[in-house]
This record gives structure tokens, C-alpha cells and sequence, in this order.
């Protein structure tokens, strides 16, 4: 494999540790305010990027990949309000994606298809997760100023289950 893009996908199992690390993060903030669906819902999304990073890897060790683990990153956004963690999630999700563009674009770059074809599920689960992360900023926007609103949606964020990712190694 190119040492551009190990070195790269290496480094993306340490962003993907940290986004779980700052969803968790969030998580323990709406634990602190009483909005236990809130908490649920940024808890899996935890263990979703624990997931990814697993597949990174995954991936370095079944190309024969020496893999480096470097110390993660303390969270440290803001989260002065009950909407602040959910911008601050858009905006990270928005940073990942171009992670994952860049490590594409150095794939392209050596024709390395295989790197390309495992980067083509990452591609479509980042429209995904910006998708989910703005939707949940128009939410709060409509209802999250009312109590009433506000419960709702704590309940319907707190019916989120885990599920596996759909890509396999
Ligand atoms: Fe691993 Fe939320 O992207």
C-alpha cells in the first residue's frame, strides 16, 4: 500500500476514536441536564464511530498494514446550551467528510481501488451522518423551544437503537 494513504487511513482510526470520545462527550452533557433520550441518542452514535474506527483497523491489518495508535484527543467544544452539541456535531461531521475526501483523493491519486471501494461506503455514510446531524438542528429549531416539544423529542431521540455497520471486512 502507498504510505501516503496507510499513513492517512491510519490516522483516521484516531479521528474516528475521537469523534466517539466527543459524542460520548455530548452525551454526558444532556446526562447533565435530565435529557436521557438526548443521551441515548449521541451514546450510540458513540459506539457507531468505535465501529468505524474498528473497520480502519480492520482494514490496515488485513492489507498487512503496521497500525499506530496515538493519543486521542481531549473533547473540547463548548456546550454552553442544549443546542450547542448539535451544531457542534454538524460542524464535525462536516470536518470528517473531508477527511475522508482527502484520503480518497490520495487513493485516486495511486490508483489504489481497493482503498477506493472500502472509501465508497464512508462517502455515502458521511451524507448520512451530516444528513441526521442538520435534521437534528431543524428539529430543536421548531420544537425544542417549547417543553412540551422538547419532551418529544427527547422520547423519540431516545428510541434510537444500536445497529451494526452494514459494512463488513
Ligand atoms: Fe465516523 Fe461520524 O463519522
Amino acid at each position: 500500500m502507498d504510505q501516503k494513504v496507510a499513513d492517512l487511513l491510519n490516522e483516521q482510526i484516531n479521528k474516528e476514536f475521537y469523534s466517539a470520545y466527543l459524542y460520548l462527550d455530548f452525551a454526558n452533557y444532556y446526562a447533565s441536564v435530565g435529557l436521557d433520550g438526548f443521551e441515548n441518542w449521541y451514546k450510540i452514535q458513540a459506539q457507531e464511530e468505535r465501529d468505524h474506527a474498528m473497520l480502519f483497523y480492520q482494514y490496515l491489518q488485513n492489507n498487512g498494514q503496521k497500525v499506530t495508535f496515538e493519543a486521542i484527543a481531549k473533547p473540547d467544544k463548548e456546550l454552553k446550551d442544549n443546542m450547542a452539541p448539535l451544531k457542534a456535531g454538524l460542524e464535525h461531521e462536516q470536518y470528517v467528510t473531508s477527511l475522508i475526501n482527502d484520503i480518497y483523493a490520495a487513493a485516486f491519486e495511486v490508483k489504489d481501488f481497493r482503498t477506493m471501494q472500502l472509501l465508497d461506503w464512508f462517502v455515502k455514510e458521511q451524507g448520512e451522518e451530516e444528513k441526521n446531524a442538520s435534521d437534528m438542528i431543524t428539529k430543536m429549531e421548531l420544537f425544542g423551544t417549547d417543553a412540551k416539544g422538547l419532551y418529544m423529542l427527547n422520547s423519540e431521540l431516545g428510541a434510537r437503537v444500536y445497529s451494526a455497520p452494514s459494512l463488513t471486512l
